[in-house]
């Protein structure tokens, strides 16, 4: 069934297509008097000339101000009811040394969930005291790991991984049960992650079995509940349920008293287009603070530490990419009330560095960034260089009608979850990720080249170290 119109309802025709949406751009983005995009003080097309395109530009100021206003917002928020909170920044979002580095000396911790996001948060320095590790199947190998680096505190998402844990464990470590609240945010169903017919954390009732077979592994304490209901998600109504909920199962564990930690997780919602309404972060905070407050106040018991962990809220408006467009193409569509033109503008990225319209029909914005135009918006889908029709980077945008060949792009907020869910399919390389800040850039994540790509071919005489497996018996 086709559409009803070519454009959606929630994208209006644009009065001037070259401005920059508030709140969808980093703050130091900017047009130059040239036309030309500026980015935290370097011009989109020198930056492109400098490090290629396709590029993800990371505007390093922009990480720190949101890194620095959400420690200070859900610090206030539970100071205000007598607590503390503790803030990680979720690497899964986008996660480099510098990055890390950057978080943590704004003051957050870092939560990673592989042994690869731990080595680079280690790597870059981070004390293992303030690393947090999810993931739903940590091996004995990657929790052994863990714990020689010195990390103090594992968050539990099974029995499995409990039993795992227990067995490994050569010190006092503090276990924190991640549990199912219930709550089905509303978000795509790949994001929700607190109803039960999925992959993650415990029900109420397992995590109550858990937390009795906890208190007899003497090396093992439970200090405390995790929740998360799921990513991009706005409004505050799910986050305050959920965490509700899991402070009542917090104060039964807890014999009456709640456990001395609850990890409310993140998933604070951002603008990708200028039809999102995002919640403020500080207005988040209390208004979940406030939820969790009430039901303590109710229970008449003091509030216990709180612990949050944004990911997409703090790096993800900070990523611009740099695309260049190498074809335009109009096509007249028919939908049920309108016949028109969508055209196709083909960049030389797509969904190798950008798969978040392929897997979650995630909307983005796209602006010329080389020059600005005075000719009339027209309705464009951007699409990819890569064999596959649904290789979409903007499904929806109206760019000035004369884009053309050539033509330097930007596609603001791929500053979380592009580069972390970055491939190579059709053997693309990934594009380096750049800093920006007051004027100077550099790479914090190099570009890869197709030799990159040529070294892991164990055709290639690289591939002779590899292991030989020889059958038994066969000729
Ligand atoms: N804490 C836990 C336990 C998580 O699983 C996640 C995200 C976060 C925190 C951070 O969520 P955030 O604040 O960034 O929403 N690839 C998807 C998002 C997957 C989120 C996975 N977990 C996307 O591109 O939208």
């Amino acid at each position: 069934m086709s559409a009803p119109r070519l454009a959606p309802d929630w994208l209006s025709v644009p009065t001037d297509p070259n401005a920059l949406v508030d709140g969808v751009w980093p703050a130091r983005a900017e047009r130059a008097d040239s036309g030309s995009l500026r980015l935290n003080g370097l011009d989109a097309e020198r930056l492109a000339d400098t490090f290629g395109t396709p590029v993800l530009v990371l505007d390093e100021d922009e990480v720190r101000d949101r890194a620095r206003a959400a420690a200070e917002a859900f610090t206030a928020a539970a100071e205000r009811h007598g607590t503390t909170a503790r803030v990680y920044y979720a690497g899964k979002a986008f996660l480099s040394t510098a990055v890390a580095r950057w978080v943590t000396e704004e003051g957050l911790n870092v939560d990673v969930c592989s042994p690869g996001e731990l080595a680079v948060a280690l790597h870059a320095g981070v004390e293992p005291t303030r690393i947090g590790y999810h993931g739903n199947n940590k091996s004995a190998a990657a929790l052994r790991e863990a714990l020689d680096a010195g990390l103090t505190s594992i968050n539990v998402d099974n029995a499995d991984e409990l039993r795992r844990l227990a067995a490994v464990a050569t010190g006092p470590v503090d276990v924190v049960l991640r549990v199912l609240s219930g709550v089905h945010a509303e978000t795509h169903d790949f994001l929700a992650t607190a109803h039960e017919d999925q992959k993650f954390g415990l029900s109420f009732e397992d995590a109550t079995a858990l937390a009795a077979e906890i208190a007899a592994y003497p090396l093992l304490n439970l200090v405390g509940l995790h929740c998360h209901i799921g990513s991009q998600i706005f409004g505050v109504a799910g986050f305050r349920e959920s965490a509700a909920r899991v402070l009542e199962l917090s104060i039964q564990l807890g014999g009456g008293q709640p456990l001395p930690l609850l990890n409310l997780g993140g998933g604070f919602g951002i603008a990708y287009t200028a039809a999102d309404d995002a919640t403020e972060l500080p207005e988040l905070a209390d208004a979940i603070v406030d939820a969790v407050a009430e039901v303590a106040a109710e229970a008449g018991v003091a509030l216990p530490a709180l612990a949050f962990e944004p990911g997409r809220a703090i790096s993800g408006t900070a990523g611009v990419t740099l695309y260049r467009v190498g074809s335009v193409k109009p096509v007249t569509v028919e939908a049920t009330e309108e016949t028109g033109t969508r055209t196709y503008v083909a960049v030389d990225g797509g969904m190798s560095d950008n798969a978040r319209p392929a897997l979650y029909g995630a909307q983005y914005s796209a602006r010329l960034a080389g020059r600005s135009s005075d000719a009339a918006p027209t309705l464009v889908r951007v699409v990819g260089m890569h064999c596959e029709s649904g290789d979409i980077v903007v499904d929806h945008e109206y760019l000035p009608g004369d884009v053309h060949d050539g033509d330097l792009l930007a596609v603001p907020v791929t500053g979380a979850y592009c580069a972390s869910l970055s491939s190579n399919y059709n053997h693309v390389p990934r594009p380096p990720v750049v800093a920006v800040s007051h004027g100077t850039a550099r790479v914090i994540v190099r570009g890869e080249t197709i030799a990159d790509l040529l070294a892991r071919d164990a055709g290639s005489d690289e591939g002779k170290d590899e292991p030989v497996l020889t059958g038994e018996g066969t000729a």
